[in-house]
């Protein structure tokens, strides 16, 4: 089968570390079942896996790919939960498993014409949910979702920041956000994309990047770090939550911890979400009509072009990879 392979992680050339080309087909395991994929979706995970952060020598090699969505064994209509871990483990959360890890860490992933993975993994494809929309829940939107309706507890009405409108993880935010009720208002690098997220998803204001807001935020939802952690810190009301989800732009950030104390802020990490959180996310967004933001998509065989978009920075919304007809 046709595949993209991490080969050999490159910090300064990430594009050299992975190979388009021939792999065997998967073979499952007990419990395992496999999936004909029909469209995956980049992940900036993916981008630090090609440099190589946290991956182990023993990994290698393994296909790229967290998200995707497609047809397994028995016919049936599937997302892919990313996450390989035991909820016992977790004490009934999975995200919590000490030992969990994310497909592609090791075991081949979905930028792939077929991939093998665990039953309890597989969400039923709604109806009325695009192969592309439903690529693209697995990781980025699964983990927006857990921000604003699980470990942020965001009621309808309150405002929230997001840092870096045009990323993956940004663009789902605004767009469930606003589905839920809330007040958002965004940050962007680039004009142009501030008056996408406005004008194109829905945020109620955008701002350049560190600008004064008008008014203080009862969430900042910040995956950017370093760039912007001060900012979101500054951003909040007495008593309100920072929500961090990654650090693009890098992890070495001045706590200010007399902010935090003083203001009684919360600084609250979220890390991917449960499959049963992927199954209500799912649902929320067939009902509401809720399609994610689709920067482009590509071949399989040209994967390298779209991974290329991410790792410069250039894309608004998701990058997607067509796995099959
Ligand atoms: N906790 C989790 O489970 C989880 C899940 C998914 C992702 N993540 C992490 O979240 C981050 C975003 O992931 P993604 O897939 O959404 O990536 P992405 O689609 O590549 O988006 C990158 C984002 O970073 C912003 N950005 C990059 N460099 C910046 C800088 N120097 N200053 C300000 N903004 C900068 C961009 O905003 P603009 O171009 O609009 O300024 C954009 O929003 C990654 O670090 C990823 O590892 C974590």
């Amino acid at each position: 089968m046709l595949a993209v392979t991490l080969t050999s992680p490159s910090v300064k050339d990430p594009l050299s570390a992975i190979e388009v080309g021939g792999r065997p087909d998967p073979a499952p395991a007990d419990g395992w079942t496999t999936v004909r994929l029909r469209t995956a979706a980049l992940n900036h995970h993916d981008v630090w896996n090609m440099r190589g952060l946290g991956v182990e020598e023993s990994w290698l090699p393994t296909v790229l790919g967290s998200d995707g969505a497609g047809v397994d064994a028995d016919g049936n209509e599937v997302l892919i939960h990313p996450l390989i871990a035991n909820p016992e483990a977790g004490r009934g959360d999975e995200t919590l498993d000490p030992r969990r890890r994310m497909i592609s860490d090791g075991i081949d992933g979905t930028f792939a014409e077929v991939i093998a993975v665990p039953r309890r993994n597989l969400v039923p494809k709604p109806h009325g949910l695009s192969w592309e929309s439903a690529a693209c829940l697995g990781t980025a939107w699964l983990t927006a979702y857990r921000a604003l309706f699980g470990r942020g507890d965001l009621p309808p009405g309150s405002t929230v920041l997001v840092q870096g409108a045009g990323g993956g993880v940004a663009t789902a935010v605004i767009a469930l956000g606003r589905a839920a009720g809330l007040r958002v208002w965004v940050t962007s690098r680039s004009e142009e994309k501030r008056r996408r997220a406005v004008e194109e998803l829905g945020a109620h204001a955008a701002f350049a990047d560190g600008e004064r807001l008008p008014e203080r935020v009862d969430a900042a939802i910040d995956s950017v770090g370093q760039a912007t952690w001060t900012h979101s810190l500054r951003s909040l009301r007495p008593g309100g939550t920072l929500i961090t989800l990654g650090a693009t732009s890098g992890g070495a950030v001045d706590p200010q911890l007399s902010r935090v104390f003083l203001n009684q802020i919360r600084v609250q990490g979220v890390a991917m979400g449960t499959v049963d959180e992927l199954r209500r996310l799912a649902t929320m967004c067939a009902e509401a009509g809720i399609e994610p933001a689709i920067d482009s998509e590509f071949a399989l065989a040209d994967a390298k072009a779209g991974i290329e978009r991410m790792v410069e920075g250039r894309l608004f919304g998701k990058v997607l990879l067509r796995c099959s007809a």
